[in-house]
């Protein structure tokens, strides 16, 4: 029956800090709505296990409609789960049948360690940004309006695109190195392609890919597990550019 309520047994990763070991617990949640979101069914979880006594799953969560990034959960093998272009937050257990085992994980990563449960430590992101992501501009005074710098449509397209990452880290949970590529590509990228971004563009690549190195993420090798796991679609075209962008600054600056 296509709208049957859901009876799921959850395998979950429980981990009380960053130095306990982990374990998989083992819960049981009865009439899950198939309309309901996977975030919705880890909250019935929460509340039988603190009607119960019991300590709730700790997992990130802010905007509940795919734009903060922030809910990270491997399930069932796959970051944000067995759905395409969506987040966990967005991903309907219409997606499961009821009687399924659901294994529900944190992002798994050197330069990710794990909070507590499915809560992990993305501050290693932050300071990439830190390193490069942004320009300066001197906003007072006689500021330049950004409509008076004429863009051509398919740079600021891509541009567009590249800026809809969202920073969830998806893409190094998926990737067998722990690479972060497809993230800093998406971020020197939005830039690059841009006349604003082009004044800082070789200090800017040297530097956050210097500080992607420093944050023990691994390299590339054109797996690809990242652009299919991504909930926005970043393409690997940016890894490319970035590369490019890499090798071209290296030759100006050294
Ligand atoms: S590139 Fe995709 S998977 Fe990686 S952080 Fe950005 S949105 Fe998430
Ligand atoms: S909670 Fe913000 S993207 Fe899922």
């Amino acid at each position: 029956m296509a709208n049957e309520n859901l009876n799921l047994t959850l395998k979950v990763w429980r981990q009380n800090g960053p130095n306990n070991p982990g374990r998989m617990e083992t819960y049981q949640v009865k009439d899950i709505s198939p309309d309901s979101s996977f975030l919705e069914m880890m909250d019935v979880l929460n509340n039988n296990l603190i009607e119960t006594g019991k300590d709730p799953v700790a997992f990130d969560h802010d905007c509940r409609e795919g734009i903060c990034g922030s809910c990270s959960m491997f399930i069932n093998g796959e970051a944000h789960g067995p759905d395409r272009g969506v987040t966990t937050c967005q991903l309907h257990m219409r997606k499961f049948k009821s009687g399924d085992t659901i294994h529900i994980e944190p992002w798994r990563a050197k330069a990710f360690p794990v909070i507590k449960d499915l809560v992990v430590d993305r501050s290693s992101f932050d300071r990439i940004i830190q390193a490069g992501g942004f320009i300066s501009v001197n906003t007072s005074g006689n500021t330049v309006d950004a409509n008076a710098i004429p863009i051509n449509k398919e740079d600021a397209d891509k541009a567009f695109d590249a800026a809809t990452c969202i920073g969830c880290g998806a893409c190094v949970a998926s990737c067998k190195n722990a690479s972060a590529m497809l993230f800093v590509s998406a971020k020197v990228s939005q830039l690059a392609l841009l006349p604003q971004g082009r004044v800082e563009a070789e200090d800017r690549v040297l530097n956050m890919v210097h500080q992607m190195d420093e944050e023990g993420f691994g390299n590339c090798t054109n797996t690809g597990a990242c652009e299919v796991e991504c909930p926005k679609g970043i393409s690997l075209e940016n890894i490319a550019r970035m590369n490019r962008e890499y090798a071209s600054a290296l030759v100006k600056k050294g």
